[in-house]
Order: structure tokens, then C-alpha cells, then sequence
């Protein structure tokens, strides 16, 4: 996985349990590295896993919650630092609908070793939307916080269910109905 995603991971702890904690909760995790990551450097998503669960067991918040708190940071840094991304899309539906034919591949054309999941789109009506996320990588809480996130960047309020997909490890089929 990028080096961003890892640097932007400390980032947030260092938001929410200080600097000092964060140094020693790192130190402690077991990291193959250290705990030291770059931007432009690349790193399993296993370490990714391993640093969520090692500031979950100091903080008492579950590793899903902090998933799902780092997709909603995830969003906000790529509101501010990607956001031609976002022109043209005027609701969330439109946004989550561009990500795998639009978003995502102008991302693979800019870093190239970037791993993505995938995502199928199925509008059942105006006001409901079924995405469909999978990937062999286990962020299925990131990828709902990151939904979460983009209805919060539009003002849009929804009810998000969420259903495994039989058979496929991590799939999972999100079903979006937004609130009027
Ligand atoms: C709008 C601008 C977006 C940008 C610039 C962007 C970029 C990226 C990048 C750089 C990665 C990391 C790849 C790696 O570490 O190798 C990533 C992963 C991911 N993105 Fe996006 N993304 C965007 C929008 C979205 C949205 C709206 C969603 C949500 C539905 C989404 C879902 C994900 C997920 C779940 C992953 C984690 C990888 C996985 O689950 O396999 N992205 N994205």
C-alpha cells in the first residue's frame, strides 16, 4: 500500500492520542520498519492491520471503529488534496459511482504499484444506490467510513446497510437509501 495511506494513519493517531502515544504505541507494534514511513514509500497492508489493532488495544476503541474513522480522515485529505477528483460530482452517488471507472484509474495511472478494490455500482433509484466493494485486502470498515465521509461532503444524509457478499472474503454489497 501507498506510504500516504500509512503516513496519513499516524497522522490521525497523533490527532487523537497525542504524539508521545503514538511514538510508544508504534514502538511496540511489532513493525518491520520500525514504525517509520514515508510517502513515497510502499508497505503491506498487513502492517497497515497490525498498527489498527495496536492503537486499538492501547485506546480501548475497536479496530472496525478506527477502520472506519481513518476512511473518514482518508476522505477529508482527499477532498483537500485531490480535488479535481471531485469536480463535476454534485452528490455523493455521482462520486462513489466514478470511483472505479474514473477516480481510481486516474490513481493507478499516477502510482502505478497502487492497490485498489473494486467497485460495482447498481442505481435501484433516485434515492438508492447498491455498491458493491471487494478486494483482497480486509478495509471493508475503511471503505464504509470513506462512504460515510462522502455523504458528509455533500450534506447528504443516508441510511447505510451493509451485507457480505456469500463466498467472496471481504465483498460486501452496501446498500445506500438517502434520507430527503
Ligand atoms: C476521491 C478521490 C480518491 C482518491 C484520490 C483515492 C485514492 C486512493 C489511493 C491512493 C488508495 C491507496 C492505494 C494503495 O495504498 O496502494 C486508495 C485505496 C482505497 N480507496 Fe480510494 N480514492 C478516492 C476515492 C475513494 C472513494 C470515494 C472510495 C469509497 C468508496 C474509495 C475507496 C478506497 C478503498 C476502500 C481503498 C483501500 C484499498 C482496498 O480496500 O483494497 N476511494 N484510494
Amino acid at each position: 500500500m501507498k506510504g500516504t495511506i500509512f503516513v496519513e494513519l499516524v497522522n490521525m493517531a497523533e490527532e487523537a492520542f497525542g504524539e508521545d502515544v503514538v511514538d510508544e504505541v508504534l514502538e511496540n507494534a511489532d513493525l518491520e520498519n520500525g514504525g517509520a514511513f514515508t510517502t513515497v514509500g510502499n508497505y503491506p497492508c498487513s502492517e497497515l492491520i497490525k498498527i489498527v489493532v495496536a492503537f486499538s488495544e492501547h485506546s480501548g476503541i475497536s479496530a472496525e471503529k478506527l477502520q472506519r474513522m481513518f476512511g473518514h480522515w482518508m476522505m477529508n485529505h482527499f477532498v483537500e488534496n485531490y480535488a479535481e477528483f471531485f469536480e463535476g460530482k454534485n452528490d455523493s452517488f455521482s462520486l462513489l459511482e466514478a470511483v472505479d471507472g474514473e477516480i481510481h484509474v486516474e490513481v493507478k495511472k499516477l502510482y502505478p504499484d497502487a492497490e485498489l478494490p473494486e467497485f460495482a455500482t447498481d442505481r435501484l433509484s433516485d434515492d438508492r444506490l447498491k455498491l458493491t466493494y471487494s478486494s483482497p485486502r480486509p478495509l471493508v470498515e475503511f471503505c464504509h467510513g470513506m462512504v460515510e465521509a462522502c455523504l458528509e461532503r455533500y450534506d447528504q444524509k443516508a441510511q447505510v446497510d451493509r451485507c457480505p457478499v456469500p463466498h467472496q472474503e471481504n465483498a460486501t454489497d452496501f446498500d445506500i437509501r438517502l434520507e430527503k
